[in-house]
């Protein structure tokens, strides 16, 4: 079982948010988890133009680190999402990485994967963006089994008491993993998801190739 965490702090390692992705994959390990970590600030991530390779080729025409990030993602079973509250949404790294992903909607990229979201802030907002990324994971497919999100500049041991909170989650998200637990609603918010982009798979066929192949592969189209 493969869990991989993604900071979108600009402050990498040294990050607030960096703890609770640490903390949230050693309770992931604690069960039995293999993790791994990727800071997008270490990455060349580069912003695209819209250029729509990816709906009619299957794959992203820019020769940066994403495509080989996107592999490390769909090869894992878990992600764990984190950013720190940048005025009041995600970082500009986190939003980078998340508009790349455009076929992933379509592609359903993350279907049959689990994650989790972790957000700090100074202040406020940080549920905000917790629900945001739960709410992008669940839209690329994945289920989302909960998050933490904390503000580190009103208490100075909230961060402390978050990391237990995130250590606790990532024990809930590799459980879930190996027991392939069910989420009644998610599962129906993916079924209308999916009959909403089968009628857009279909009826863009010659428009984006690459998307419609992969939805015969997958047996979503016949
Ligand atoms: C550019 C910028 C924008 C920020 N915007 C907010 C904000 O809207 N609300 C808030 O509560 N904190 C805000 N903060 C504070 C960070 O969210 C907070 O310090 C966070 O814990 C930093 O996490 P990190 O150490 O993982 O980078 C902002 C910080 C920066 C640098």
């Amino acid at each position: 079982m493969k869990i991989i965490g993604i900071n979108g702090s600009p402050r990498g390692e040294r990050s607030a948010t960096m703890r609770l992705i640490a903390a949230v994959l050693e309770g992931a390990e604690e069960k039995g988890a293999e993790v791994d970590v990727v800071n997008l600030i270490d990455l060349d991530i580069r912003f695209r133009n819209a250029c729509s390779a990816c709906f009619q080729e299957g794959r992203c025409a820019e020769e940066d680190d994403f495509p080989g990030l996107y592999q490390k993602i769909k090869a894992a079973d878990g992600l764990v999402l984190g950013s720190p509250v940048y005025f009041d949404l995600v970082t500009g790294q986190m939003k980078l990485l998340i508009d790349r992903m455009a076929d992933g909607i379509q592609c359903q990229a993350l279907s049959g994967k689990y994650g989790c979201s972790v957000s700090t802030s100074g202040d406020h907002a940080e549920q905000t963006v917790v629900t945001y990324l739960n709410h992008v994971l669940q839209m690329l497919g994945a289920t989302p089994v909960g998050g933490v999100g904390v503000a580190t500049g009103k208490d100075q041991h909230a961060l402390i008491r978050a990391e237990e909170d995130a250590r606790e989650l990532g024990k809930t998200l590799a459980e879930a993993i190996r027991t392939r637990r069910q989420y009644p609603e998610i599962e129906a918010f993916h079924q209308r998801f999916q009959k909403k982009f089968n009628a857009v798979i279909t009826g863009a066929k010659p428009e984006w190739p690459g998307d419609y192949e992969h939805w015969v592969d997958q047996a979503w189209v016949w």
